[in-house]
C-alpha cells in the first residue's frame, strides 16, 4: 500500500492560491510574494486578492474597507448566544460557537452567495470576541462598531477601549497578511472536505476552526507563548529546553510538514516581534526566544515557525495569550473561504479509502455464549 500515516506527502488535489514549499518559488500568494504582501499590502487587500484573484483598485479597496465596516454588528440572537458561553470556555469554542450559531441566524440559503458570508464572518468575528469577552469579564455589553477601518485596528480597538498606534495595528494587519492562507493545511483540508459535501460555508469554517484549535495546528501560538513565558533569562531557558528534549518533548512553534529549512513566514513576524520588544522596553521574552531558537537549531536542526515569534509579537501589543489562535481564525477566514470557493468551482466528492488492519472475518458469538 502507498498510504502514508498522516497522508504525509500525499497530494491531495490541486490550488491556484498559493504555493507551500515549491522549490525556488518561495510562499506567494495569487503570485504574489508573502515578502511584498507582508512590507506593502494591508490585510483587507489582500482578503480581497484571496477571494477575488486580483489586488483591488483604491475604489475597490475604499468600498470594501466600508463595507467590512458596515457589517460589524452583531444580531441580537447572536449576542444573547455568546453571553451564555462561560467566562472559562476557550475563545476559539466562543469563535466556534459563534460561526455556527451566526449559520443559523443567516444562512447561507439566504444571501446572495459566498461572499456574503464570508465579508459578514471577517466582519463579526473581532465582534464576536469582543462582545463576549466585555460581558463575561465585565458584565458590559458592548458596541461593536469603531471608526477604525482595518480588522487589525478595529479589534484592537475593541480590546483595549482606545485607539491603537499606527505601529500596534501595522504590526497585528503583518501578521494578518501572514496567517491568511497556507495551502491544504488540516484546518483548510477540512473546509474544504465538508465543501466537497455540497455542504454550506459555515459549516466548512466552523469544522475548520475545530481543526485550528489543536497545538499541532493554529493552538501552537498559545503553547508557545506559555513556553517563552515560563524562563526569566536566555540561561534558563537553555537548560529549560534541553531538558524538555531530553524527555523528547515537542516544543511548539517550530518544525513543519512541509518546510524541511525555513518557515519564510517567520523573519518577517520576528522582525515585527524585536520591533515591538523594543518598543515596550522588553528586556526578557524577545532574548529568550532567540535562545530557544538558537538552542533548537543546534540541537534538533528545527527552525521556528510562523507561531513562535508570533506570540511574542501578540503579547507585546497587549493581547491575552488566549486570543493569540483567535487572531488566527480572523485572518485564515480569508483562505478558508478561498478554498470553499476554489472547491466548489470544481468539486468532486473528498473520499479515500483506509488499509483494512482489523481481524478475519469470524462467525458472529451469540450473546448467551461469550465469555464474562
Ligand atoms: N519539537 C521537537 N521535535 C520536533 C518538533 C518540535 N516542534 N517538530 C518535529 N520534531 C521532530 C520529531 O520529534 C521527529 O523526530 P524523530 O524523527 O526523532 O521522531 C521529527 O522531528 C519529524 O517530526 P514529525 O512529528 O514526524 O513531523 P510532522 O511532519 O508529522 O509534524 C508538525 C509537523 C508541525 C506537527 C511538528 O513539527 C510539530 O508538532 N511542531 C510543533 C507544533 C507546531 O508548531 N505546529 C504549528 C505548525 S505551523
Amino acid at each position: 500500500s502507498n498510504a502514508t500515516q498522516g497522508l504525509a506527502g500525499g497530494v491531495a488535489g490541486r490550488t491556484a492560491l498559493s504555493t507551500v514549499g515549491k522549490e525556488g518559488c518561495g510562499l506567494t500568494y495569487r503570485g504574489y510574494s508573502i515578502e511584498d504582501l507582508a512590507a506593502q499590502a494591508t490585510y483587507e487587500e489582500v482578503a480581497w486578492l484571496r477571494l477575488r484573484g486580483e489586488l483591488p483598485t483604491s475604489q475597490q479597496l475604499a468600498d470594501y474597507r466600508g463595507r467590512l465596516q458596515s457589517l460589524r454588528e452583531l444580531p441580537a440572537g447572536l449576542k444573547a448566544v455568546l453571553a451564555q458561553l462561560p467566562e472559562t470556555a476557550h475563545p476559539m469554542d466562543v469563535l466556534r460557537t459563534g460561526c455556527s450559531a451566526l449559520g443559523c441566524l443567516e444562512p447561507e440559503a439566504g444571501t446572495t452567495g459566498p461572499f456574503d458570508v464570508v465579508d459578514r464572518l471577517l466582519a463579526t468575528f473581532p465582534s464576536m470576541l469582543a462582545y463576549w469577552h466585555w460581558f463575561q469579564t465585565q458584565t458590559m455589553r458592548i458596541e461593536t462598531h469603531s471608526e477604525e477601518d482595518s480588522i487589525a485596528g478595529h479589534f484592537l480597538h475593541l480590546l483595549h477601549g482606545r485607539r491603537p498606534s499606527a505601529i500596534h495595528r501595522q504590526a497585528l494587519d503583518a501578521s494578518l497578511i501572514l496567517y491568511a492562507e497556507h495551502e491544504f493545511n488540516a484546518s483548510t483540508f477540512t473546509a474544504r472536505v465538508v465543501t466537497s459535501t455540497l455542504s454550506d460555508i459555515y459549516s466548512a469554517i466552523t469544522g475548520a476552526i475545530g481543526t485550528l484549535r489543536g497545538p499541532l495546528h493554529g493552538g501552537a501560538n498559545e503553547a508557545a507563548f506559555d513556553l517563552i513565558n515560563r524562563f526569566a533569562t536566555p540561561d534558563d531557558a537553555e537548560r529549560g529546553v534541553m531538558d524538555l528534549l531530553a524527555r523528547k518533548e515537542k516544543i511548539m512553534g517550530f518544525g513543519h510538514r512541509v518546510y524541511r529549512d525555513c518557515d519564510p513566514r517567520s523573519p518577517i513576524i520576528q522582525q515585527w516581534a524585536k520591533r515591538l520588544a523594543e518598543e515596550v522596553g522588553d528586556t526578557r521574552l524577545y532574548p529568550v526566544s532567540e535562545r530557544i531558537e538558537a538552542v533548537l537549531r543546534r540541537e534538533k536542526k528545527l527552525f521556528p515557525n510562523l507561531d513562535f515569534y508570533s506570540a511574542s509579537a501578540f503579547h507585546f501589543l497587549g493581547i491575552p495569550t488566549l486570543f493569540f489562535t483567535p487572531l488566527f481564525v480572523f485572518s485564515r477566514t480569508a483562505g478558508w473561504a478561498a478554498h470553499v470557493l476554489e472547491q466548489r468551482s470544481e468539486n468532486r466528492l473528498i473520499r479515500p479509502t483506509a488499509d483494512y488492519i482489523g481481524p478475519e472475518p469470524r462467525p458472529f458469538v451469540p450473546i448467551e455464549q461469550r465469555e464474562p
